[in-house]
């Protein structure tokens, strides 16, 4: 009889099943009566070394202002990224990734590899101060261009390979400044593989690259580009970030990516596409990162505010979400505060 097995738990049959009675439930709830025989039988831990803090810098000295759809988030000037950076290394946070606001514009986005722009002087600023902290940048051009979008336009087409020549110049100049990984981000056809030719013939090696391989064009990006102040003047990314319906085109993305040379493979954002970050670990068994981003943060933070969610519970559920969908790295403006809440 099928009440016999939907009996609930805890409620045993007065004769044994092994005398001809009801079978005894299994008891799952065993491995779930304390906290430490709970922690013994957990599957999925988080550790602050598979965080990554991204940081926004901008001109200027003394300079903390604060991002206002992103509460605890800040624009920094280089001094106060330093600072950033090392209070992140003191939380147990190993880097960050850097994303800039320079101090002009214009249509090809060249202060994307000027020397003395904000990224390049805080990765040298950082590596000075704290060599052992991971310095990884953000390559694109859409912080960067007058009109917000990623790459250079001809009409209102975003040039692919021109593009490319203004990525491979930008990560030659982090590589130069001293960036550890460089970090693809715009999602151009080909440009995973002429950095990495550009990085090896010019002595550089050694620098690795993360790619935003499979970035889709998402909504949650919305407080970033007031962060970063880089929200397109017209238009959308819908002509070359991926289409939210799509996974196994995510694959063939990440595919590529590995083919040209990508060291660690992205997924961009992290909670509506688990099941891609599961696809591209299980199918490539590459390190694989998953980017957490502003509008995942933002909304954590102001349900937080209005009362509405535990946000230390919310936070680390999230996380560990992440984690047990097959992220080995975690990109997240939460790496701070889940830093200290896992010491
Ligand atoms: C592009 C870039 C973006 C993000 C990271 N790199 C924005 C975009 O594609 O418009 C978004 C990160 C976030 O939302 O936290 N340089």
């Amino acid at each position: 009889m099928a009440t016999k097995i939907s009996q609930p738990s805890g409620v045993t049959s007065s004769t044994p099943a092994a005398e001809g009675g009801l079978p005894l439930p299994r008891r799952l709830r065993r491995l779930r009566r304390s906290a430490t025989v709970r922690s013994l039988a957990r599957e999925t831990r988080l550790s602050p070394d598979m965080f990554i803090y991204p940081l926004f810098v901008c001109e200027g000295d003394g300079v903390r202002r604060e991002v206002s759809s992103m509460p605890g988030v800040f624009q920094l000037s280089v001094d106060e990224a330093v600072g950033e950076a090392a209070a992140a290394r003191a939380d147990g946070v190993p880097g960050v990734l850097l994303f800039g606001l320079p101090g002009q514009k214009d249509s090809i986005g060249s202060s994307a590899y000027d020397p003395e722009a904000p990224v390049q002087r805080a990765v040298r600023a950082i590596k000075q101060a704290i060599p052992e902290c991971l310095v990884i940048t953000d390559v694109c051009l859409c912080e960067y261009t007058s009109h917000g979008h990623c790459g250079i336009l001809r009409g209102e087409e975003i040039v692919n390979d021109a593009t490319v020549e203004q990525l491979v110049r930008t990560a030659l100049s982090h590589a130069s400044a001293g960036a550890d990984i460089v970090a693809p981000s715009d999602m151009m056809d080909g440009r995973v593989g002429a950095i990495r030719t550009a990085l090896d013939t010019r002595g550089y090696e050694q620098v690795a690259i993360m790619s935003y391989a499979a970035k889709y064009c998402s909504a949650f990006y919305g407080p970033f580009r007031e962060a970063a102040e880089s929200a397109p003047a017209f238009g959308d990314r819908r002509t070359h970030q991926m289409d939210p319906a799509n996974s196994e085109e995510a694959l063939r993305e990440v595919e590529l990516d590995i083919e040209e040379g990508a060291d660690i493979v992205m997924v961009k954002p992290a909670l509506t596409y688990l099941d891609v970050i599961w696809r591209v670990k299980t199918e490539f068994g590459y390190p694989t990162a998953a980017y957490h981003v502003s509008g995942e943060y933002a909304m954590l933070k102001a349900a937080a505010r209005n009362g509405w969610i535990d946000e230390p519970r919310a936070m680390m559920e999230t996380l560990t979400a992440i984690r047990r969908a097959g992220a080995d790295i975690v990109i997240t403006y939460y790496a701070r505060e889940a830093a200290r809440a896992l010491a």
